[in-house]
This record gives C-alpha cells, sequence and structure tokens, in this order.
C-alpha cells in the first residue's frame, strides 16, 4: 500500500481515505483467527489508521486552536471492572470458570454490537446547525469515521474485528473454555433501556438521537478502560491463564484500537458543543453547550450507576446457578463478595458533573 502523507492542515478527507490501512510486515493472526491490524518493526498498529489516525489530530489541533474545551469522563466517574481481578482469579482457582467465561463472551458480544455505529442516522447539518461544519470531524462522521468503528469491532470481510479479538483472548487464556449456550440469551432478556425521554424535544429527533448514541457510546469506550486493565491482569497472570503472554497481548491491541474511538467520539461533540443548534421548526436556537452537557450527563450518571449493580446481581446469581452443593455455593459467594471493592457512584442527583477537559 502506498504511503499516505497527511500534511497538519489538512481537514478534509475522502471515505477511502479515512479507509486507509497502514502497511504491515504482517497481520494479526489471534486464537488462529486472522484479524485487522498488523505489525510494523514488531509493534502492533491498529487497522484504518494511516489516515484516520492524523485526521483525527487535525480536527482536535483545530477545536483546541479555537479555545474549545474537549468533552470527557473523568476518572472519579469510571466504575471498576465487576467482578475485580481479585475476584474473577478467586473463581478460576475454585475452578468455577463459567461466570468469567460468561463475562468475557459478554464483552465480545458487546463488541460486535458495536457495528450499530454505522447505523446512526445523522441530521441535515446544514438547516440544524447554525455555524458551518467544513472540516470537522462532524463532517466525517458519514463519511469513513461511522463505518471504520463499525468495522474495528464487528471485523470485516475476511478480518475478525473485537468480537473475534475477545473470543481468542478469552480462548488463549482460559484454554478454550466451554461457553454456556445461553450467553446471548439472557443479555438479551436482561434489564432493557425501556423507552429514551426526549430531553430536547424541540430539537430534531435525528440530531437528538444521534447525540445521544455518541454520548452513549463515549462512555461505553470509556468505561471500557478499566475492563482492559482487568483482562489484561486477569488473562496475563500465569497462575490462572494458559497462554498469559499471548491472552494479554490480544487484549492490549483491542485496548490500542480503541483509541481513535474515544478520540473522534469526544471531538465531534466537542465541535457540536461550541455551536448552535436549530430547533426542527427552525424557531428556537440552543447552545451546543448546553444540549451536550445535559445529554452527556444524563447517560454518564445513568450508565454509572445502574450497570455496576446489574453486573453485581447477575454475578451473584451465576455463582450459585454453577455450584450445585449450597453449602459450598455460600461459602464461595460469602469470600467473593468480602473481596469486593464496593464501589457506587458517589454522586447525588443533583449534583453537577464535571465534564470538561480544558484545552491545555
Ligand atoms: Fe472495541
Ligand atoms: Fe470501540
Amino acid at each position: 500500500m502506498a504511503e499516505i502523507a497527511v500534511t497538519s492542515s489538512q481537514l478534509e478527507f475522502t471515505f477511502d481515505e479515512i479507509m486507509t490501512e497502514d502497511a504491515y510486515d504482517e497481520p494479526l493472526i489471534a486464537g488462529g483467527v486472522r484479524c485487522h491490524g498488523g505489525y510494523t518493526n514488531g509493534e502492533y498498529v491498529s487497522p484504518r489508521g494511516a489516515v484516520r489516525r492524523p485526521a483525527i489530530g487535525n480536527w482536535q489541533t483545530r477545536l483546541a486552536q479555537a479555545g474549545e474545551p474537549l468533552i470527557a469522563v473523568p476518572e472519579k466517574y469510571v466504575p471498576p471492572n465487576y467482578p475485580s481481578y481479585p475476584q474473577a482469579k478467586f473463581l478460576l482457582q475454585e475452578g468455577i470458570v463459567e461466570p468469567v467465561t460468561r463475562s468475557l463472551t459478554i464483552i465480545s458480544i458487546v463488541e460486535g454490537f458495536g457495528a450499530r455505529i454505522r447505523e446512526v442516522e445523522v441530521p441535515d447539518f446544514a438547516s440544524e446547525i447554525e455555524e458551518s461544519v467544513e472540516g470537522t470531524a462532524l463532517a466525517h462522521l458519514t463519511n469513513g469515521l461511522f463505518e471504520a468503528h463499525a468495522r474495528d469491532e464487528a471485523g470485516h470481510r475476511d478480518q475478525g474485528g473485537h468480537k473475534q479479538m475477545w473470543e481468542a483472548a478469552r480462548d488463549v487464556g482460559l484454554d478454550k473454555p466451554e461457553i454456556p449456550n445461553d450467553v446471548l440469551l439472557r443479555l438479551m432478556s436482561g434489564p432493557g433501556r425501556g423507552e429514551r425521554k426526549r430531553l430536547f424535544p424541540a430539537l430534531s429527533e435525528t440530531m437528538e438521537g444521534m447525540i445521544t448514541m455518541m454520548a452513549n457510546v463515549l462512555i461505553i469506550e470509556t468505561f471500557a478502560e478499566g475492563t482492559f486493565d482487568w483482562a489484561q491482569e486477569l488473562l496475563g497472570d500465569p497462575e490462572i491463564s494458559a497462554d498469559a503472554e499471548r491472552a494479554a497481548h490480544i487484549v492490549n491491541c483491542v485496548a490500542r484500537d480503541e483509541v481513535p474511538h474515544v478520540d473522534y467520539l469526544t471531538v465531534a461533540l466537542s465541535e457540536l458543543r461550541s455551536r448552535t443548534l436549530r430547533s426542527a421548526d427552525g424557531k428556537q436556537a440552543f447552545t451546543g453547550a448546553e444540549v451536550i452537557d445535559t445529554i452527556f450527563r444524563q447517560q454518564l450518571r445513568g450508565m454509572a450507576t445502574q450497570r455496576p449493580r446489574q453486573n453485581r446481581e447477575r454475578m451473584r446469581e451465576e455463582i450459585r446457578g454453577c455450584i450445585d452443593d449450597t453449602k459450598r455455593a455460600s461459602a464461595i459467594a460469602r469470600t467473593f463478595e468480602d473481596l469486593d471493592t464496593g464501589w457506587t457512584f458517589p454522586h447525588t442527583d443533583d449534583e453537577e458533573l464535571d465534564i470538561l477537559l480544558q484545552p491545555a
């Protein structure tokens, strides 16, 4: 593949440019599956990054030069993975593999769901945003950014993506564990999201829907950083991992691939934040900051409180479900809960969440 030079002032890119791959020496093969990305001089390099990577950097620089802050989820709001590393290690050492297998399988399925980002509808920016979006990440959402993201998550054609890489990490680390056949079923029948209440009914449904979806995915991607650390620690622990080095490496490749996702979503939402949004009927105007911050905070609060609680409840049930002897089940559950960090989202309903990163 030809080298593509991206100058630091370039802000417009074609779809094909955004998809451009680096010149790899060899592909990534994980658990026998050909995956995306590859190695250059022995270093793993993420897929579709030759142009996408510098492009996101250019949009970000432009925003910083305009003095606009970037939206971010501060670390203090990020729930630790549940079960924690000591909890999961304890279960594995007790020979209780299924809950951890299930957790890792759920991660792979959820990664695959990430492909739905390509279905996000984008409003007519020309009529719904007062300022121009020329030369922004926003203008490239449907011109490569969403599609590249979808391919990274679910794989594309003959290349596996994160879905397949997580399956590989699980199978390499836990030595091809038996996969419960109801993982997807239980996941789908879990607590639903219910109907979404419109926060800005004057905006077009497409505009609010797009912002909500992007905020939601950005928060999931940020929370996932804790999951990557957890999985690298756990699957990289030679006391319980069948191939610690390899399993941890595969997770590390996924973690690196997530960086452009967090970055482009951050830049695009922050670009929107610095603009003026028009209502669907054209009669009202909202500052982007008011809209984005309100939606982002609401999503963040919901996800940081509900998800840890649901995970806890699910895990408790699973542990009991996979041990026949009730006495042993209680003893295991007790030790397991003693290892709980007890993390809860430490912010009351009326407290404003701080979600901005000032430019350097
Ligand atoms: Fe992913
Ligand atoms: Fe991602």
